[in-house]
């Protein structure tokens, strides 16, 4: 399967993204999650990405485009993949169906994680993540079973640097003006579903496996 998952800051993107993962064997490219590495790690595209994603604005096209299409290359995203938070902008869409072409193959789905503004900043204030794996918890709806480490490998876990109230409005900002007419670009397409992304977790990954089981 080649599933794209679109939807606002703390929608659920990455908590479903593992369940739906294991589920059907595919690899999960989170730009996020690959950006954030390679800002921490220093490398010329992390000293690229830094300032915008600190500010809440979307990092360049051309970045997020080519590590995309190299991640693609890998030998465990052959199977299929989840796109966690690419295309965010109609370009970016334009040159995924590029590149999928180039390969011979086209994107099944794309769930559209739709969720009110309103429930958005609890949810983001309250997240901590394991910067290795990209796993994350909720102090209130998703607890490690203790406070501050990772269940699996017991180590620390952190904040994001732009998960704090001020940075949120920006990166809705940029999901409102640059992210939704993407959602119009898939519904043209007739690939869309929309999830119920306000519901528990649970309840968010029936929906989810039910979307893609039809
Ligand atoms: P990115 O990492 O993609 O961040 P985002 O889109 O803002 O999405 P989040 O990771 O915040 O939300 P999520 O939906 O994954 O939420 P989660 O499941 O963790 O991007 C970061 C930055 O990188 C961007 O701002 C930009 O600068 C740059 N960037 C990335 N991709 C780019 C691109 N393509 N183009 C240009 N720039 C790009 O859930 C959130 C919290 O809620 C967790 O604590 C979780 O436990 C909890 N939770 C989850 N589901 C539920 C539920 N159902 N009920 C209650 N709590 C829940
Ligand atoms: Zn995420």
């Amino acid at each position: 399967k080649r599933l794209i998952f679109i939807g606002p800051p703390g929608s659920g993107k990455g908590t479903q993204s593992p369940v739906v993962k294991d589920e059907y064997c595919l690899c999960h490219l989170s730009t996020g999650d690959m950006l954030r590495a390679a800002v921490a790690s220093k490398t010329p595209l992390g000293v690229k990405a830094k300032e915008a994603m600190e500010k809440g604005e979307l990092v360049s096209d051309d970045l997020v485009v080519g590590i995309i299409d190299e991640a693609m290359n890998k030998p465990k995203c052959q199977k299929g993949f989840i796109l966690d938070g690419f295309p965010r902008t109609v370009t970016q869409a334009e040159k995924l169906d590029e590149m999928l072409k180039r390969r011979g193959t086209e994107i099944d789905k794309v769930l559209n994680f739709a969720i009110d503004d309103s429930v958005l900043e609890e949810r983001i204030t309250g997240r901590w993540i394991h910067p290795s794996s990209g796993r994350s918890y909720h102090t209130k709806f998703a607890p490690p079973k203790t406070p501050g480490v990772d269940d699996i490998t017991g180590e620390p876990l952190i904040q994001r640097k732009d998960d704090n109230a001020e940075v949120l409005r920006s990166r809705l900002a940029a999901f409102h003006s640059q992210t939704e007419p993407v959602i119009n670009y898939y519904a043209k397409k007739a690939v869309l579903t929309n999830i119920h992304a306000e519901k528990a977790p649970q309840e968010v990954t029936s929906e989810v496996k039910k979307a893609l089981s039809s």
